[in-house]
C-alpha cells in the first residue's frame, strides 16, 4: 500500500524586503509545533540567515552543506527552543545569496529526506522576484505573501503575486497583512489588493489572518523567542495562533500541478489514494 503521509509546504514570500517574512516564518512554526505538528523551518533566504538568529540557533552547518554533498538535510537540521526543526540557511556565503537553478533542484529533493518526520515545512523565502525565488515558491503547495500598507509593500506585493500567476500559473496564494493597527485594517488592506489583482490580473487572492504590530514579537524574536512563548497573552501571539490554525485547513493536497514541488513523489501518492 502506498504511503500516503505527505507534509504541506508553505513558502512565505513578500516581494518587498523587510516587512515580516521571516517574523511570520518563525512565528508561524513555533505555533504549529505548539499545537502538535511536527514542523521544519527552511531558511532560504540566503543572504542573512535571520531565522537561525531569531531562534537561537548557533549550528556550523546549513544548508550549504547539504548543496555541497558534505552533508545529508538530517546532519544539518537542529532542534530549536520552540520545537521547530530549523534548517539554517547559508549565512555570509555571497556566492549564495541567490540559488542557482539546479541548486534549488538539490534542495528539493534533500528535503525528501525528512518526509516521515515532518508534518509541515514552512519556507522562508528571499525578497524580490528572481527566477530562484520563484522556483521555490514554485514547489511550495502554499504560498503566503507577507504585506504592509505601505505603497511600496503592496507595489512589490502585487509584482509577485503578477509573476506567480499570470506567468507561472500557480494558485494557492494566501495574503497576510502585518504590522497593521487592527484585524479590521488588514482586512481593508487585503480587500484593496484583491480588487486590484481582480481587474488587473482577472483573478483573486485569498485570505487568510492579519498579524498586528506589536513591539512584544520582536521582543520575544531578540530574545529568540516566539511570541508565543515569550509573550502568551498578546496580540501577537493570539494573531499567530489563529494563523496557524488557519494554515492547518488549507485545501488539501489533491491538486497536483507542477513537476517539481517538495515531496513530489509522496504528493502522487496521496493523488492517487484520494
Ligand atoms: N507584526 C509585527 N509587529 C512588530 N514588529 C514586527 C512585526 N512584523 C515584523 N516586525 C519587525 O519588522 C522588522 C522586519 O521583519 P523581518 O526581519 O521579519 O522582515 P523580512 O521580510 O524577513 O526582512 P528581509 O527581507 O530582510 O529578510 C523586524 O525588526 C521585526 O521584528
Ligand atoms: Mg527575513
Amino acid at each position: 500500500m502506498a504511503n500516503t503521509h505527505c507534509p504541506r509546504v508553505i513558502g512565505v514570500a513578500s516581494g518587498k524586503g523587510g516587512v515580516g517574512k521571516t517574523t511570520v516564518s518563525v512565528n508561524l512554526a513555533a505555533a504549529l509545533a505548539a499545537s502538535g505538528q511536527r514542523v521544519a523551518l527552511l531558511d532560504a533566504d540566503m543572504g542573512l540567515a535571520n531565522a537561525q538568529i531569531a531562534l537561537g540557533s548557533r549550528s556550523p552547518l546549513n544548508i550549504s552543506h547539504v548543496l555541497s554533498g558534505e552533508r545529508s538535510l538530517r546532519e544539518v537540521w537542529v532542534k530549536t527552543s520552540a520545537g521547530v526543526m530549523l534548517i539554517p540557511g547559508a549565512s555570509g556565503r555571497r556566492d549564495l545569496a541567490a540559488i542557482g537553478e539546479g541548486e534549488i533542484s538539490t534542495v528539493i529533493q534533500s528535503v525528501d529526506d525528512i518526509v516521515d518526520d515532518i508534518d509541515v515545512l514552512v519556507v522562508d523565502v528571499a525578497a524580490g522576484i528572481s527566477p530562484s525565488v520563484m522556483s521555490i515558491l514554485s514547489a511550495c503547495h502554499y504560498r503566503l505573501i507577507v504585506l504592509r500598507d505601505e505603497p511600496s509593500s503592496i507595489a512589490d506585493a502585487y509584482g509577485t503575486i503578477k509573476v506567480m500567476t499570470t506567468e507561472l500559473g500557480l494558485d494557492e496564494v494566501y495574503l497576510v497583512p502585518n504590522m497593521v493597527p487592527s484585524q479590521g485594517s488588514g482586512w481593508q488592506l487585503f480587500k484593496r489588493m484583491n480588487d486590484v489583482c481582480t481587474r488587473f490580473l482577472g483573478l483573486s487572492v485569498n485570505y487568510l489572518t492579519s498579524i498586528e504590530a506589536d513591539e512584544l514579537i520582536m521582543d520575544g524574536l531578540r530574545k529568540h523567542q516566539s511570541v508565543l512563548t515569550f509573550a502568551p497573552g498578546s496580540s501577537g501571539a493570539r494573531d499567530f495562533r489563529r494563523l496557524g490554525e488557519l494554515v492547518l485547513d488549507l485545501p488539501s493536497l489533491t491538486d497536483v500541478q507542477g513537476q517539481r514541488q517538495f515531496f513530489f513523489e509522496r504528493l502522487l501518492e496521496v493523488t492517487q489514494e484520494g
